[in-house]
């Protein structure tokens, strides 16, 4: 039988990716990170948008020439169709769109946060369903329930920041560049978590803050640099530690009341900030006092990238869930 084979492409936010997937198997997964926006602190919409412009055709290409593919094998084209930033997403959107016309093939919208999710299904020793998926990005944390490729669930959500900001908003009180997260888990693997206490919130449900926790360390900041200038140089490392393990705690309590309401005992993380060592140890440990199976995709298909685009948009297209082509993007997506 003719192999199902799927180019996606990704452009959510700051990178552009294109990926190659023959009959569920990542054959290519090019990602172009885009610097331009380390200097101003943050992603810059429209630098993101001009950057993708540049980016998306080398990078489609150098997707398709890695997979060994021409336009003739592709089954169909899938994007990402939400949640995002709109000028980002339309430059996706559009060029995939484009080959779907040109090839003749179905056009496959995919929801971002879904495919965090599956990006599980990636690993060779994947899990099975059901599972329960932490997804924790720059902009989004969620417990979703997932119950098979394409019936998934939001059980909780942040009411404010994402895991990922918590991070990096903490890292620039502590005069870390951006993206912070990364620089907050290299310093905290030589200090000591138990220095500093910060704020946990109470949130009801399976929900998550992490406004409270912010002002925190804020506010501890403020109070020991009055009496010492030096404080944050001299403490960083039990600083970093002390802010991870906060953020590690608030993140695993309620994914340890999600497994018990469910029931599952397969957990899963996805998204930028379960490349985050700590988060890594810390729900290995928890796997092991809660007899769970823990699962963690590798470092690349956990931050943005289109092998997670390509894996959602093949269930889709085993399922004929097709979408036409007048179909738009949105910035927020609600399940
Ligand atoms: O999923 P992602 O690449 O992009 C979004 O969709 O947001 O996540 C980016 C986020 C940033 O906030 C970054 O600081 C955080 O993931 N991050 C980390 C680590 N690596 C990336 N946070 C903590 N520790 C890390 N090692
Ligand atoms: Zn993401």
């Amino acid at each position: 039988m003719k192999p199902v084979v799927i180019l996606a492409i990704e452009s959510s936010c700051d990178e552009t990716s294109a990926a190659v997937c023959i009959d569920g198997t990542i054959a290519s997964n090019i990602i172009a990170t885009q610097q331009i926006h380390e200097q101003y602190g943050g992603v810059v919409p429209e630098l993101a948008s001009r950057a993708h412009m540049q980016h998306i055709v080398p990078t489609v290409q150098a997707a398709m020439e890695e997979a060994g593919m021409d336009g003739s094998q592709i089954s169909g084209v899938a994007f990402t169709q939400a949640p995002g930033l709109i000028g980002s997403l339309l430059v996706g959107a559009q060029f995939a769109k484009s080959l779907s016309l040109a090839w003749q093939v179905p056009l496959l919208a995919v929801h971002h946060m879904q495919a965090h999710v599956l990006a599980n299904l990636l690993l060779e020793n994947k899990p099975t369903f059901p599972f329960l998926c932490l997804t924790v990005s720059g902009g989004h944390t969620q417990i979703v329930l997932c119950k098979s490729p394409l019936d998934m669930q939001v059980l909780g959500e942040t009411i404010d920041d994402a895991a990922g900001e918590a991070f990096d908003k903490a890292a620039k009180l502590l005069g870390l560049p951006y993206p912070g997260g990364p620089l907050i888990d290299k310093y905290a693997t030589e200090g000591n978590a138990t220095a500093f206490k910060f704020a946990k919130p109470n949130v009801p449900d399976l929900n998550y803050s992490f406004s409270g926790f912010k002002t925190s360390v804020l506010y501890f900041l403020q109070q020991q640099t009055q009496l010492n200038p030096l404080f944050i140089e001299q403490n960083l490392a039990d600083l970093c530690a002390s802010v991870q393990a906060t953020i590690i705690d608030i993140l695993l309590q309620k994914i340890v009341k999600a497994a018990k309401q469910t029931g599952v005992k397969n957990i899963c993380l996805a998204g930028g900030v379960s490349a985050n060592k700590g988060l890594r140890a810390a729900i290995e440990l928890y796997g092991k006092k809660y007899h769970w199976q823990t699962f963690v995709p590798p470092f690349e298909y956990c931050t943005d990238n289109a092998a997670m685009i390509a894996i959602t948009g093949y269930y889709k297209f085993l399922e004929n869930k097709f979408s036409p082509l007048q179909t738009g993007v949105e910035a927020r997506a609600v399940w």
